[in-house]
């Protein structure tokens, strides 16, 4: 078994690839993006301003007094007799502080974790070299339903960032009228995306479901390290290895949280109180992130991480080189043939 790391001269070289494309986005952002929108912070940190009149401590005491107060109305919304909820204040600082703390660390940690693995690994090449023959991996249908749950999530993914990290990024870039006008059209579009999301939801889990339950495979395929960090080993598998199905199941977990708490979004107070409303949308930011991060993951090992995969999902077909070196045993039962033992050299 060879290293699968790269010499010296392959990394610098890689480097010098990823240095250039990042001076290129740093060009692009301009100067108020880049000293971390200060201006915006400016303006929305409104805890330490006197409100009403009182001091912070006078605003502070005031909360204590009023702790739990609660009256009586006589119209039909009977939660318009509470007063004031003070764990409304900590709900707020954990969805504008913590939330953005724990994303940035989340999705730039993912990046910074691949780039490391790019540099270190390259794409992971097809060791015997592309044959010319292909084999179906996936069909019509399995590609279209990818498809649009992939870009449904994606669509989803990018406004919802923008309510978490919008103020930061683009309210610099675009400035106060044209950011309020996109980030009301990316409201409405996260809102009605979600559906055409949760019916993708569906219909991956019915179509792939079965190609998804746990075998021994999948065992020896993490005891290798699915054969990432070294050249000439690959772990038996069948049509999905445990990587995939660790995407597959975070996904389907992560799309019903994300598709039970977002519903509790779009229509406020109809499931449960205001405890239920605040859990429900710290778990949707939590676990957005979560599944944004994995995501990531996915898309780079669908495209620069390794030769060939994305042929599966763009024509359908893959070469047999790839199918044998990847997937063995779905290769073999594919051809008729007996199931490989430990990869295939
Ligand atoms: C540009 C974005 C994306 C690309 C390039 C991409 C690429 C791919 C490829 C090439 C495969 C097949 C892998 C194989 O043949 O073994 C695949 C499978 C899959 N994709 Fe994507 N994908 C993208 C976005 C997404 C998104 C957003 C989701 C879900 C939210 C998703 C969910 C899945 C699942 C569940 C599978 C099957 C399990 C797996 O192979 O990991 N994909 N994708």
């Amino acid at each position: 078994m060879h290293m699968a790391f790269a010499s010296i001269a392959t990394l610098l070289r890689r480097a010098g690839v990823l240095a250039a494309a990042l001076v290129l986005i740093g060009l692009a952002l301009p100067a108020s993006a880049q000293t971390g929108g200060a201006q915006p912070q400016q303006q929305i940190n409104t805890r330490e301003r006197p409100m009403y009149g009182l001091t912070a401590s006078q605003d502070a005491e005031l909360l204590r007094a009023l702790r739990g107060a609660e009256g009586n109305v006589s119209i039909p919304d009977r939660k318009a007799g509470v007063l004031i909820q003070p764990e409304g204040r900590h709900w707020r600082q954990t969805m504008q502080g913590t939330m953005r703390v724990v994303g940035s660390w989340l999705i730039l940690g993912m990046v910074a974790i691949l780039i490391a693995f790019f540099l270190l690994r390259g794409t992971i090449r097809i060791e015997g070299g592309r044959s010319g023959r292909l084999v179906q991996r996936f069909n019509m249908a399995e590609r279209t339903i990818h498809w649009f749950t992939a870009s449904s999530f994606i669509v989803l993914a990018l406004t919802g960032l923008n309510v978490t990290f919008g103020r930061y990024i683009l309210l610099p870039l675009l400035g106060p009228g044209a950011f309020s006008t996109i980030s009301l059209w990316f409201k409405y579009a996260h809102n009605y995306v979600a559906f055409a999301f949760m019916l993708g939801l569906v219909l991956t889990f019915v179509i792939w479901i079965a190609h998804n339950i746990p075998n021994r495979y999948d065992v020896q395929w993490l005891a290798a390290g699915g054969g990432l960090f070294s050249r000439g080993v690959h772990p038996p598998s069948r049509k999905f290895n445990a990587g995939q199905k660790l995407v597959f199941w975070s996904v389907i977990i992560g799309g019903v949280i994300l598709s039970v708490s977002g519903i509790h979004m779009l229509f406020p107070f109809q499931f449960g109180d205001i405890h239920t409303q605040q859990l429900m949308t710290v778990l949707h930011s939590v676990f957005a992130l979560i599944l944004i991060a994995v995501v990531i993951a996915h898309i780079y090992i669908g495209t620069l991480g390794m030769e060939g995969a994305w042929d599966a999902m763009g024509r359908g077909e893959v070469d047999e080189n790839w199918a044998r070196e990847h997937h063995s045993v779905w290769y073999a039962e594919l051809k008729g043939q007996p199931a490989p033992k430990y990869g295939h050299d």
